[in-house]
């Protein structure tokens, strides 16, 4: 029998976006089960910073770094990955959440500028390609590794956006299921978790926000806004379960 190793305790993560909803619940669930954790954010530090305080005095025996980067500038995630080498003493992280993400809410494809598009793309598609890249020869040096991208309900056609923000997350599912057939074979899963009306975040602060849309939570089958915390439930349980690659999971209270 094959060695099967899940521990998550000792490995070094990197969360992009724990500044916001989804990445904080995140960060908060992989340092509960051990993991040192390196946080990224970009226009809002303070919220990085108080995330990483609160978590440290909980253990002081693990590292917790803060980074500020901008997803769209390739020279800010090189940096990155040599400020995360310099803070944790590796060359990169053993799990990857590349959470981060941006999406206006513009519905009508006549409305969505070319900018728009390549911007959205840009932080949502092209910013996971390079950390993976980047990431991927510690990985590879170890043979282990877990990479989770946070898609959306977009990426299959649903949700309240635009055609920008669906071929940006769908992007990130055809390559999650390349990068998986390509290293299963070598201790490194890629799975995708595809949120839809997760409430307590920037996109989705509360029910008023998707009012009259098709995320209405009268629309929701469970009748209401899923929590951060449901979505770090899955990427933790990814993390795990090395068992399980070039999945995408829905994640929308049955919504379609
Ligand atoms: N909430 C939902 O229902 C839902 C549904 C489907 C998918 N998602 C996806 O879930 C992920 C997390 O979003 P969230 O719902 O937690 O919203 P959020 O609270 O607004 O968090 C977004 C995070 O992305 C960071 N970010 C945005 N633009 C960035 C840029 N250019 N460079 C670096 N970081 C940037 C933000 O950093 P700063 O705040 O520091 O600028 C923040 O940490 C996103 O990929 C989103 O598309 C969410």
């Amino acid at each position: 029998m094959a060695n099967v190793d899940n521990e998550i305790k000792g490995r070094l993560a990197l969360v992009t976006g724990a500044s916001g909803g989804i990445g904080a619940a995140c960060a908060r669930d992989l340092w509960l089960q051990g993991a040192s954790l390196a946080l990224t954010c970009y226009k809002n530090r303070a919220t990085a910073d108080a995330l990483a305080q609160e978590l440290s005095v909980q253990d002081q025996s693990r590292k917790i770094s803060v980074h500020v980067a901008d997803m769209g500038s390739a020279a800010d995630l090189k940096q990155l990955i040599l400020d995360l080498e310099a803070e944790h003493g590796q060359s990169g992280p053993d799990i990857l959440i590349a959470n981060a993400g941006y999406g206006r809410r513009i519905p009508n494809i006549l409305d969505i500028s070319l900018d728009e598009f390549e911007y959205t793309v840009r932080i949502n598609l092209q910013a996971p390609f390079m950390l993976t890249k980047l990431s991927l020869p510690h990985m590879l040096r170890h043979q282990w590794g877990r990479v989770v991208f946070v898609s959306s309900i977009a990426a299959i056609g649903g949700g309240i956006n635009g055609c920008h923000y669906a071929a940006s997350k769908a992007g990130l599912t055809g390559m999650m299921k390349n990068l998986a057939n390509k290293h299963a074979h070598v201790g490194i899963t890629f799975n995708d978790v595809a949120p839809a009306m997760i409430g307590e975040t920037g996109l989705i602060p509360d029910e008023k926000t998707v009012e009259g849309t098709a995320g209405d939570v009268k629309n929701i089958p469970v009748g209401r806004l899923g929590v951060p915390q449901e979505c770090a439930n899955v990427v933790t349980m990814l993390c795990r379960t090395g068992y399980m690659t070039g999945q995408s999971i829905l994640l929308s209270g049955g919504l379609k």
